[in-house]
């Protein structure tokens, strides 16, 4: 029984690792599982790849299918031939996607297609923005999906309600948690930590490559303006995606107290998180990580699609408005963050209770 383990960008990297390090117990102890790594090559940058396979101990992909950057549409539509030539050649028994980004609901579509069962891991997550590439693809992958591994009593509500019949939800937990937990000890201050003279709770960690946020010369500076301003005089590490890197290049200037820096990988940008003062984001996971890290987190979105690190986590919306940055920061730097808790089922054994259920599923 070969079952497929579809990973294209960065933030699937963390959440494969957890099920393949647990397919791989169980093979050990006698599971009838055998997999198939497909990396459809959407992100191909080491440090947006590689790196991330090598600090988390995931073996080379078995195939990578090697679609690189495009359009939205022609990056669907890459993965979408290069799965498919491979199904048609090696056909597989299921294929599991995680998270929402373009290669996710690329694959699912095509196995379904060819009547290959599809396991969404994160599925039922929903933000209701449909401005946002990842919500089209969350609803289309979710569409085709037989059965969904899900991280919160939020997804499951979203799939009852859109008529999905309770013994295809599976409420596993996260296992971008498991990731987390089980590298907390091998976390790593990245060299210019020292350099710089960075204090743990003495600088705040920003990442920010939504289109909303970055695709404007004019609104991402503004933006900057007020995180360097609202951060007092902190440092503020900015690890810098490839897709803001060339906004970046148009800004006249921006405050001096923002350390732009490379993507960092996981062990070193985790240490980062672990050590700030507070994050200031417009990523979905890292709203994850700071919750299970209990460090402060403000999101410059409207919405998420992860509501329980909102309503029991760290996080805040602050919106994309700049003047609403310093009065949330004020908050923080008066000691009035809330403290948040755990999310249940976020326990670092997730990727078990998957393979467990797949092996059933499958049998
Ligand atoms: C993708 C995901 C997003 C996720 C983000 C995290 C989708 C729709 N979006 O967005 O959910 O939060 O990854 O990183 O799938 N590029 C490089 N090197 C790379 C990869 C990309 O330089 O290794 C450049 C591309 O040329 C492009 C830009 O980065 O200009 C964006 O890449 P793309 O894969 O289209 O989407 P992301 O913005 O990374």
């Amino acid at each position: 029984m070969i079952l497929d383990v579809v990973a294209g960008a960065r933030p699937n990297f963390m959440k494969i690792a957890s099920i393949l390090h647990a397919m791989a117990a169980r093979k050990e102890a006698g599971g009838p599982l055998h997999w198939r790594l497909v990396h459809t090559g959407q992100h191909y940058d080491p440090r947006m790849s590689g790196e991330f396979f090598a600090q988390l101990g995931i073996p080379e992909p078995d195939v990578n299918l090697g679609v690189g950057s495009g359009t939205q549409a022609e990056q669907t539509g890459a993965i979408m031939q290069g799965y498919e030539r491979l199904l048609l050649e090696t056909p597989s028994v299921c294929c599991l996607v995680v998270g929402d980004v373009t290669s996710t609901m690329a694959c699912a579509i095509t196995a379904q297609k060819l009547h290959i069962p599809v396991a969404h891991v994160e599925g039922g997550l929903r933000s209701g923005d449909w401005s946002m590439p990842e919500e089209i693809n969350r609803l289309a992958t979710d569409a085709v999906t037989n059965w969904f591994f899900t991280t919160s009593e939020h997804a499951n509500a979203n799939l009852r309600r859109a008529g999905v019949d309770e013994e295809r939800i599976f409420f596993v937990g996260n296992t971008m948690i498991d990731t987390l937990l089980a590298n907390m000890d091998r976390l790593r201050a990245p060299d210019f930590v020292q350099e710089r003279h960075l204090q743990p709770g003495g600088y705040f960690v920003t990442t920010l490559h939504r289109p909303a946020n970055v695709d404007s010369a004019d609104g991402f500076s503004r933006l900057l303006r007020a995180i360097g301003e609202g951060c007092r005089d902190l440092p503020v590490v900015f690890p810098v995606h490839p897709r803001t890197a060339k906004t970046l290049r148009e800004l006249p200037d921006f405050p001096s107290n923002i350390l732009l820096v490379d993507p960092q990988p996981y062990l070193e940008f985790n240490w980062l998180v672990k050590h700030a003062k507070g994050v200031i984001t417009d990523s979905g996971g890292i709203t994850e990580e700071t919750t299970v890290m209990g460090i402060p987190c403000l999101t410059l979105r409207d919405n998420t699609e992860r509501p329980e690190t909102v309503e029991i986590g760290t996080n805040e919306l602050i919106g994309t408005d700049p003047v609403a940055i310093k009065p949330a920061l004020d908050r923080l730097f008066a000691g009035e963050w809330k403290k948040g808790r755990v999310p249940e089922m976020w326990d670092g054994k997730t990727g078990a209770r998957i393979v467990a259920q797949l092996e059933r599923l499958l049998a």
